[in-house]
Parts: structure tokens; sequence; C-alpha cells
């Protein structure tokens, strides 16, 4: 089905967020590689996916019929050390994206660190990547640095990396933001249409 005929509400009942383990590897790989011009290949996510500390989500349909062998719809795979944790890397398919899929891991990840008692949690991301700047700045993300110069890509000058930060205030928080953006939480319907 194309982008255009779906909204987040729809898209949300029929998206689960499961927790990935290291047989994972290969389809992690595959959607990462479809996104991202320096990608992890199965051996990096499958060791990533092997310690103890990783937590990684996959958004998968849970439409009924829908076919299991299909690539997840996106993923999150995030870090936690003692009371901080940093998202590792987030990426949702061409296809699903701006339907409220890479909000929903966000905060999928965020519920989990929080629970093994991160109270922050980092990240970065390159200056130009205005998706993602845009969407972690919704969901409550404040910038708290920069790193000059970090991306290094072939052909093209190297870019800054901005780092943003968010303050794990308690689940109740994480779910105002969301409910206000209107996306489902646990399960539940999402309480107003898209805009
Ligand atoms: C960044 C990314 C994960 C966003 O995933 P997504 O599922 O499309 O995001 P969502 O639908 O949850 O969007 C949530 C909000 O983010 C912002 N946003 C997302 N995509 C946007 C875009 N292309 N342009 C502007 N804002 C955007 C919007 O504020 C959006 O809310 P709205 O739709 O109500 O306006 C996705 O574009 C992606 O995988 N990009 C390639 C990989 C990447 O850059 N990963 C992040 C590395 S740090």
């Amino acid at each position: 089905m194309m982008r255009a005929d779906r909204t987040p509400a729809d898209t949300s009942s029929a998206l689960r967020i499961c927790g990935c383990e290291p047989h994972h590897a290969g389809e992690l790989a595959q959607l990462h590689a479809s996104l991202f011009e320096a990608p992890w290949d199965a051996a990096n996510f499958k060791e990533l996916l092997a310690n103890p500390g990783t937590l990684a989500f996959a958004a998968r349909s849970s439409a009924i019929g829908a076919d299991k062998a299909l690539l997840p719809w996106g993923l999150i795979v995030g870090r936690v050390a003692a009371d901080e944790a940093e998202v590792l890397t987030l990426a949702v398919a061409r296809e699903h994206q701006r339907l409220g899929v890479g909000a929903r891991l966000v905060e999928r990840l965020c519920r989990a660190v929080q629970k093994c008692g991160a109270h922050r949690l980092y990240l970065e991301v390159a200056e130009a990547n205005k998706p993602a700047r845009a969407l972690y700045a919704g969901l409550g993300f404040q910038e708290s640095g920069r790193r000059r110069g970090y991306y290094v890509r072939a052909g093209a000058s190297r870019e800054d990396a901005i780092n943003m930060c968010l303050k794990l205030n308690g689940p109740a928080e994480a779910g105002t933001r969301l409910e206000r953006r209107g996306l489902e939480l646990d399960g539940l319907p999402a309480k107003r249409p898209r805009r």
C-alpha cells in the first residue's frame, strides 16, 4: 500500500514493536543497508545484539496475513551503561516513513532504558539530517553540543554531528508527548486522527 493511503492512526493499529535477538541480525542488516551509506552488516548486528547492554527493537506489521518473511518496517538499537543510555541507530524503511513508526521506536527504547535505570538518553545526528532532527526535537530531545567534522563521507566534505539528550522523567511524560502527537501507546487507540 502506498504511503498516501495511510495515516499514523491506522498504521499504529497494524504495527507491533518487538525485541530483537541475535538471530534477527540478517534482516536488521538488510534494512540498515537500504538506508545508510555505511551500513552495518549482519556480523556487526549479531555482535551488538549479543551484548547484554544492548536493547534493540523492530517495528513489524501485525496485520493478519502479513508475510513473516518481509523485512521489518523499522529498527532501533540502543545501549545502556549505568544511568545513561544512547541511541546507536534508528531506521525506518522508505515506504513506511512519515507514519509515526520512528517515533514509536524511540518511545519504546525510552521505556526500555528507563526500566534498566537510565535517566538520560543521548544520541548523535548529522547536522543535515532534518527528518531525524525534527523527530527527536518533537519527542523532547534537546541539543546539547556539536562534534565538528564528525561524519566523514567519501567524496563529500565533513559534516558536524549534533549531540542531543532526552531527560527521562518517567513513563507518564513520554506517554504524554506521544499522545499529543496522536500516536498509539501500549495498544490503546490513538486519541486523535492525523492532522
Ligand atoms: C529519521 C527517520 C527514522 C524518521 O522515521 P519516520 O518513521 O519517518 O518518522 P515519524 O513518522 O515517526 O515522524 C515523526 C516526526 O518526525 C518529523 N519528521 C519525520 N520525517 C520527516 C521529514 N522527512 N521531514 C520533516 N520532518 C520529518 C516530523 O516532525 C514527524 O512528525 P509529523 O509526521 O507529525 O510531522 C527516517 O526518516 C529514516 O529512517 N531516515 C534514514 C535513516 C536516519 O536518518 N536515521 C536517523 C539517524 S540519527
